[in-house]
């Protein structure tokens, strides 16, 4: 069933409007932001909130801060206050609490077209426990309630479920981008333009179990690149060398790839190196990888086949770096995806985390149809799994 989203609230003059937003953004050592793309990513609902004259309260979780005062200090939200002010070129009012006197007394004195942030929602055990009464108590400080966090959308924290479950009988709508993300992701679910071609890299097969036999299921073709692949070699009798393996998921490898018969790509060529600090080692290998050998990379001739199929596809979608691209000597195959799909004529959609990272720091995110907001979240949506927190959203009628 369609959800409600904010283009369907007709009138929210002088009303206070409830963000979840994810804002759980990578931090470096120092507590500074290092990617700000889901706050980007997120002006546009709270702008729309703002020119309709309404006052917007944002709240969000950041990092996983476990109850120690001195630790939980890095994960404060002021940074994100900051950067929020000035994307959005508004000041941005921010509060040290999450539910309190304080955050109470600052909505009181909000005014149309204001923000105030919430404190990190996490710093309260009441958020990540799904707390009931803790809900309430944020669910006090709005007439309406909008869901734009598609990161968090897996989880069931209580603002993501309790709180709109507190504010029934309140529109509860998503916004802007949580309905962009359901739009692209529903049609690639139900009727994606032909041929569907899947990309799969990263680490682990065993993060991936259900993501890759969900896209078994949808798609035409289903390239395999990044360390998942020396399992996937094993599990189909080649031998993958010194590279990086789950011993313990041949089997899984093995029945994936049975049941993904005439779909399964696996690369035809490889970069090794020696070890993973001497990239002066480096070479190209074709099927086997020699003993002693380390896989980081596909190789060009894996390349150049991935790039027809993402050319041809009518629909691309892709999880996961194709090598250890962090390091630039081992990035020329993720690289090379990217570009493929920023080339591509048909429908393009990226997972969230490191392949939204990676696709971003090579300039290309604004030639894909869609960059996903979701790590987590985009895996279990395509997936079929659920989500609690999308249960609660009211339904267009
Ligand atoms: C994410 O980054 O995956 C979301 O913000 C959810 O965060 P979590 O994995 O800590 O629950
Ligand atoms: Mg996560």
């Amino acid at each position: 069933m369609p959800k409600k989203t904010l283009a369907d609230l007709k009138d929210l003059r002088g009303k206070r409007v409830l963000i979840r937003v994810d804002f759980n953004v990578p931090l470096d050592a120092q507590g500074n932001i290092t990617n700000d793309r889901r706050i980007r990513a997120a002006l546009p609902t709270i702008r729309s909130v703002l020119d309709a004259g309404a006052a917007a309260i944002v709240m969000s979780h950041l990092g996983r801060p476990k109850g120690d005062p001195k630790k939980d200090a890095a994960f404060k939200m002021d940074k994100v206050a900051e950067r929020l002010q000035q994307l959005l070129g508004r000041p941005v009012q921010k509060v040290n609490e999450v539910v309190g006197p304080e955050a109470l007394a600052a909505k009181e004195t909000l005014r149309p077209g204001e923000v105030l942030l919430l404190e990190n929602l996490r710093f309260d055990p009441g958020e990540q426990a799904g707390d009931r009464a803790f809900a309430e108590k944020l669910a006090e400080l709005a007439d309406v309630y909008v869901n734009d966090a598609f990161g968090t959308c897996h989880r069931t924290d209580a603002s993501m479920v309790a709180v709109p479950a507190a504010l029934r009988g309140r529109p509860r709508v998503v916004g802007h981008l949580v309905a962009k993300e359901l739009e692209v992701l529903d049609r690639l679910l139900s009727d994606p333009p032909r041929p569907l071609v899947g990309i799969l890299g990263g680490a682990k097969v065993s993060d991936k179990i259900g993501f890759i036999k969900a896209l078994l299921n949808r798609v035409d073709r289903l390239l395999i690149g990044g360390a998942m692949t020396y399992t996937f070699m094993l599990a189909s009798g080649q031998s993958a060398g010194s590279s990086r393996v789950e011993a313990d998921k041949i089997d899984v490898a093995l029945d994936l790839i049975n049941r993904g018969t005439g779909k399964i790509l696996l690369p035809v060529d490889h970069l090794v190196v020696q070890r993973l600090d001497a990239p002066e080692t480096a070479r190209v290998v074709e099927k086997d990888i020699p003993d002693g050998w380390v896989g980081v990379d596909i190789g060009p001739k894996t390349v150049a086949l991935y790039r027809d199929e993402i050319l041809r596809a009518g629909t691309a979608v892709w999880n996961g770096p194709m090598g250890k691209f962090e390091d630039e000597p081992y990035s020329k195959g993720t690289r090379a995806v990217a570009e493929a799909m920023a080339a591509a004529k048909g429908v393009t959609i990226v997972g969230g985390g490191e392949t939204a990272e990676a696709v971003e720091e090579f300039g290309l995110a604004d030639r894909m149809t869609h960059v996903s907001t979701g790590g987590g979240a985009f895996l279990e949506y395509v997936e079929g799994t659920p989500f609690a927190a999308l249960a609660e959203i009211d339904d267009r009628v």
